[in-house]
């Protein structure tokens, strides 16, 4: 983890509390603490960092994630990269929506956050247009991925072609993308590890409809985006599951209820400030949809129209 992300982080886990933490190093190299720990002087939590990767998840034990996790395993984190990077490995089949997605984001001096950024596409797309991007996911194996990318330049990426037989590509950055300028962590959406107000720009992509609590993830990408100066991109496709949340936590999708409705329209009427749970409320400039794709295999792809809101502050 890059030495200047320390003093932006805060302690997850004693949220509403922002508790500064504090680091002991261990290991450094050119900037980077490899090994360490990140300790919060109030609830003595210890957040370790190894191999790099710092772990800021409250919700994690000391053995690491469940394997019950889809996107801790090897053929999700293939899927990723695919889908993340195809259109550099110069695949026909490869979709654009990372560009369009980028398209929207407008450059700023600062922080931008990238929640849920599973192997890092939007977090390199995002630092290209800021101080520091950095990329927030709670999966460990897409973490190491897209550390692996940031501080090597690039990564074998294994793809299936059919049962148990994969073919390798070899994926590298382009030269104009910046090591300096980007980073991953392992962290909560519903719990960020940022002060109130330190990120000018903030992204949500294909994420709101995977968290249990989806209206706790608007709260804190809230709590973190700046009060004025601030934008935010949210694009989801809205596919409401119980096995992610309980009905009445969803954001749309329901018949009856304070949420009843599309999930596209309720996030834009909450963030324009009705109901007033997300202050001060944003302008929305833009809405409209991208298409997302996602590869299994060489013959199977799942296309996913995913709705987005553009807003500002
Ligand atoms: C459907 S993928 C979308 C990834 C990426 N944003 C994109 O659009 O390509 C959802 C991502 O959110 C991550 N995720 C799910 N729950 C999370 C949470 N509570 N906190 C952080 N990341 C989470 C998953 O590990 C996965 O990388």
């Amino acid at each position: 983890m890059k030495k200047e992300l320390v003093s932006l982080l805060i302690c997850p886990a004693c949220l509403p509390e922002e508790v500064q933490l504090q680091v002991s190093v261990r290991e450094i190299s050119r900037g980077d603490i490899e090994a360490g720990e990140l300790l919060c002087p109030q609830c003595r939590r210890v957040y370790p960092i190894e191999g790099g990767v710092a772990d800021l998840d409250p919700n994690a034990g000391p053995a690491g994630k469940p394997a019950a996790n889809k996107y801790e395993t090897p053929p999700v984190l293939s899927s990723y990269l695919w889908s993340h990077y195809a259109d550099m490995l110069e695949d026909e089949s490869a979709s654009d929506a990372y560009r369009r997605w980028a398209s929207l984001m407008e450059p700023h001096a600062g922080l931008a956050v990238d929640a849920g950024a599973a192997v890092g596409r939007f977090t390199f797309e995002m630092s290209r247009k800021c101080d520091l991007a950095v990329g927030v996911d709670n999966s460990r194996a897409f973490i190491r991925a897209a550390r692996e990318l940031m501080q090597r330049r690039g990564i074998a990426v294994p793809l299936k072609q059919e049962g148990n037989i994969f073919s390798e590509s070899v994926l590298s950055l382009p030269p104009e993308w910046d090591s300096d300028r980007v980073e991953f962590i392992v962290a909560d959406a519903l719990a960020l590890p940022f002060r109130a107000g330190s990120a000018a720009s903030l992204a949500s992509l294909n994420l709101i409809d995977k968290v249990p609590r989806p209206l706790r993830h608007l709260e804190e990408m809230n709590r973190v985006a700046r009060a004025a100066g601030a934008q935010f991109l949210l694009s989801d496709p809205f596919s409401w599951s119980e096995e992610a949340a309980h009905e009445d936590e969803w954001l749309g999708g329901r018949t009856s209820g304070p949420f009843a409705g599309r999930g596209l329209d309720n996030v834009i009427a909450l963030l324009a400030g009705n109901p007033a749970r997300l202050p001060p409320r944003w302008e929305i400039r833009s809405r409209g949809e991208i298409w997302w794709k996602i590869r299994t295999h060489a013959n199977h792809f799942e296309q996913i129209r995913s709705c987005y809101v553009k807003a500002h502050r």
